[in-house]
């Protein structure tokens, strides 16, 4: 891939960790496992990015950890988050598996780790462990992913640390208004996955129109509207003109009237499994 490109710094929201998250993270689940997903994180890190967002699941944390380290980049000006799968969770297990993810990514720590999913008899046991994990220092931040007020609920009454950030899918047509106000009263920094709706809204007519009066792209009008409501964003693209595109979004802003037509396009769409489904 060339390198000559435009550099995008991209905003950054304290945790309360005590750390900071840069907004913009490029996500990398579904990049293919190899030379695909170390070239877009490098691709990333040389347009500015400084955040990645992988997963045990995703099969290429070693990938992302190749990039890391070949990046020009030191290692604390960038953010890595990665995420307990399901089949991990519990106390013992979820320690085991964050060594191994850690082994992968060939890291010393992350910078965020996850529960993946609110797996139900086990997410308590396995966020005992995250605790420890945040304890220790080896997870410079931890958080939960896919809790909705429910699943938040239980976990705020048990835990020792609040989650520092909640992962949950959150587009203008899926908006998760009770979620996100949980969040904001514990000071719960909300990330929005899939937030392009993985293509599926690109071409709705109020984004399209709105991209034409701002003169950016569909994309760049619907992560801006995440980024206007202080979620940090994570678009996956394994291509270097749309890893920039995703970034370059602090250079224009929506004004009132184009944030109530997008926060007036709810209607629900969860394009992956909707944890609402999860007891
Ligand atoms: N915690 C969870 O349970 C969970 C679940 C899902 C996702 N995530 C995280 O969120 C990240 C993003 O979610 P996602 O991958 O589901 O969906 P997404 O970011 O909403 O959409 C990705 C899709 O949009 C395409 N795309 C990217 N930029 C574009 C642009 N500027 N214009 C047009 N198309 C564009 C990509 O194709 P190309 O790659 O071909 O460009 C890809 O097909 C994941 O990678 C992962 O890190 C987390």
């Amino acid at each position: 891939m060339a390198s000559a490109a435009p550099t995008i710094t991209t905003a950054t929201l304290p945790l309360r960790s005590g750390t900071t998250i840069p907004q913009v993270g490029l996500g990398v689940w579904q990049a293919p496992q190899g030379t695909a997903t170390r070239e877009s994180v490098i691709a990333a890190f040389e347009l500015g990015y400084r955040h990645v967002d992988t997963a045990r699941i995703y099969r290429n944390e070693a990938d992302v950890g190749a990039a890391v380290k070949e990046a020009n980049v030191p290692r604390s000006e960038i953010f890595v988050t990665t995420k307990l799968w399901n089949d991990d969770q519990g106390y013992d297990a979820a320690l085991h598996a964050f060594d191994k993810s850690l082994e992968r990514l060939g890291l010393e720590y992350v910078n965020l780790y996850l529960l993946h999913w609110p797996v139900p008899g086990k997410r308590l046991e396995s966020w005992r462990a995250l605790e420890k994990l945040f304890d220790d220092k080896r997870a410079r931040a931890i958080g939960v992913s896919n809790f909705l007020v429910p699943h938040l609920q239980e976990l705020l009454g048990k835990a020792k640390h609040a989650p520092h950030v909640d992962q949950i899918e959150l587009t203008p047509f899926l908006q998760r208004r009770d979620t996100r106000a949980l969040c904001k009263e514990h000071g719960i920094v909300v990330e929005a996955y899939s937030p392009l709706t993985r293509g599926e809204r690109l071409a709705h007519p109020v984004i399209v129109e709105i991209a034409r009066t701002v003169a950016r792209t569909p994309a760049q009008v619907m992560l801006r509207w995440g980024v206007q409501h202080g979620h940090v964003i994570l678009p996956k693209s394994v291509h270097r003109d749309r890893i920039a595109e995703n970034a370059a979004l602090f250079d224009f802003a929506l004004d009132a009237r184009a944030m109530q037509q997008l926060d007036a396009l709810d209607e629900g769409l969860a394009t992956g499994w909707d944890p609402a489904e999860q007891a």
